[in-house]
């Protein structure tokens, strides 16, 4: 079979196959910021892309897709439950998000979480070539790293973080948490959204493996005791944040359809003085409930109201098997509700939920239509709403009010920064980004849009393999 010397692997293929009620096939693209970014890095270069095609049972033979190999890993039905539903995203989701929910640990899902990551690690494995460089992607695969090095010591291996790695004090809760580390430890170099992640990483390295550290490079004596991932390690953790597409998303935004289409979701919306959006997967990092609850407020106070205030939250179907994601629909839609009976007039609604998932013109349109636009998470990785909305407006216009617990906020000083546990301060800061002179708003979007335009998604890509390339792999005094 044929070998790559460029592999990526990532839960998830850049495609999702679904079939239709009638057992029609069809592809479509996988969601979330991680395929995005790594879709157009990918675009022309040859390499194979090892993940999920996103549903449970056999998985489809590899497959060319342009330039890229496609190796779907299978999952089976209990698979998805434990390792992807159960481990991933109830134990680890919640764990490296500051614990927003509770995380679940349950000993029957992590041993599912080992054994995918081995099938993980084996696919890549059958199609690396001799030396080849391996990029591994978040937190579903942690364990990928050591697994295949311990077959393969040939190849270059790097993995990236999209989410916060969290501060000690929480990763310590974590029953695995000595194999996850020694599971990372396995790569030449770890990328992660901001410095803080990456010192979080070091810092339990060694309270936890008792490892040292020199700047950001973490030495690792080993634990010689013959489970994978015990060879002395030296490995480096940094921040290398990832970003979009820039020039792509902006060609795209510039689309005479695409422009077109805005100016009919704007008339569709009753032409209003100024239109509020949030664009985000329903999900209980991304801070929905508090917006709501200050855009409620602010309908109280009559400080907004329809029709010549309205608020659009678009609210990605995302992980809908998971408890936490059934209880926090069941919320939204029952706030929205009460939200639009008291505010909204016949003809007039005061808050338009959209639970759909749109394809990027579309969200290109709704960006344009957006006076305000709303990314207020609790704890977000990096968040490239924010970073797509500022470059489809580069009319000029539009304001961004960004929270100080995502990785954006590190980069995009000159957005209207909020605390979103803070609804008095995140209502006057709402109110700031309607009312601040026009002036004002356009030096702020310009300063943001030139920011994601020198730093994109091309120059992440860049330093994250420069810096794998550079890595230094081995303890010193074993060179
Ligand atoms: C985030 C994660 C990705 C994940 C995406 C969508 O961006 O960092 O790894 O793919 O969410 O979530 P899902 O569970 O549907 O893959």
């Amino acid at each position: 079979a044929r070998t790559y010397d460029f592999v990526i692997a990532a839960n998830r293929l850049p495609v999702d196959r679904t079939v239709g009620p009638d057992g029609e096939e069809t592809w479509t693209t996988s969601p979330g910021g991680l395929v995005t970014a790594m879709e157009s890095v990918m675009r022309d270069r040859e390499a194979a892309w090892v993940g999920w095609a996103g549903f449970p049972g056999d998985a489809p033979e590899p497959f060319d897709d342009g330039p890229l190999r496609l190796c779907p890993v299978p999952l089976s039905a209990e698979d998805v439950e434990h390792y992807y539903e159960g481990f991933s995203n109830g134990t680890l989701w919640p764990l490296y998000h500051d614990v927003i929910v509770p995380p679940t640990f349950h000993r029957s899902w992590w041993n599912v979480y080992r054994e995918v990551n081995r099938r993980f690690a084996d696919a890549i494995a059958e199609v690396a070539a001799e030396g080849a460089t391996v990029w591994v992607h978040d937190y579903q695969l942690q364990l990928v790293p050591a697994l295949l090095r311990d077959q393969r010591p040939d190849l270059r291996i790097g993995w990236f973080n999209h989410i916060p790695f969290p501060p000690v004090e929480l990763f310590a809760q974590l029953p695995w948490r000595a194999t996850i580390l020694r599971g990372l430890l396995g790569a030449d170099f770890l990328g992660f959204q901001r410095p803080d992640d990456a010192r979080n990483l070091i810092r339990s390295c060694r309270a936890v493996l008792g490892a040292t550290h020199k700047g950001d490079v973490v030495t690792w004596a080993g634990a010689d005791d013959g489970r994978p991932g015990a060879s002395p390690r030296a490995v480096r953790a940094a921040s290398i944040p990832i970003s979009i597409d820039a020039a792509g998303f902006r060609e795209l935004a510039d689309q005479p359809s695409v422009k077109a289409r805005a100016k009919e979701i704007r008339e569709s919306l009753g032409n209003p003085d100024v239109v509020l959006l949030g664009v985000d997967r329903l999900d209980y990092t991304k801070g929905i409930r508090h917006r709501l609850r200050a855009i409620e407020e602010l309908l109280e106070d009559g400080a907004i109201s329809p029709p010549e205030v309205v608020f659009v939250q678009v609210a990605t179907p995302s992980r809908e098997r998971v408890e936490a994601y059934r209880t926090l629909k069941e919320q939204i839609e029952g706030t929205v509700g009460r939200i639009n009976g008291d505010f909204s007039h016949l003809g007039d609604t005061a808050v338009h939920y959209l639970h759909q998932s749109y394809p990027r013109e579309e969200m290109a349109a709704l960006f344009q239509v957006a006076d305000v636009m709303l990314v207020t998470p609790l704890r977000d990785g990096m968040n490239l709403v924010a970073k797509e909305y500022v470059t489809a407006r580069h009319d000029g216009g539009g304001a961004l009010v960004l929270s100080e617990f995502t990785g954006a906020a590190e980069e995009m000083r000159a957005a209207y920064l909020c605390n979103p546990h803070d609804i008095t301060g995140l209502k006057e800061t709402i109110l700031r980004a309607i009312r601040d002179t026009h002036e004002e708003k356009r030096r702020r979007m310009r300063s943001l849009r030139r920011q994601v335009r020198t730093y994109d998604v091309q120059a992440w890509a860049d330093s994250f393999l420069r810096a794998l390339e550079v890595a230094p792999g081995r303890p010193a005094r074993s060179r």
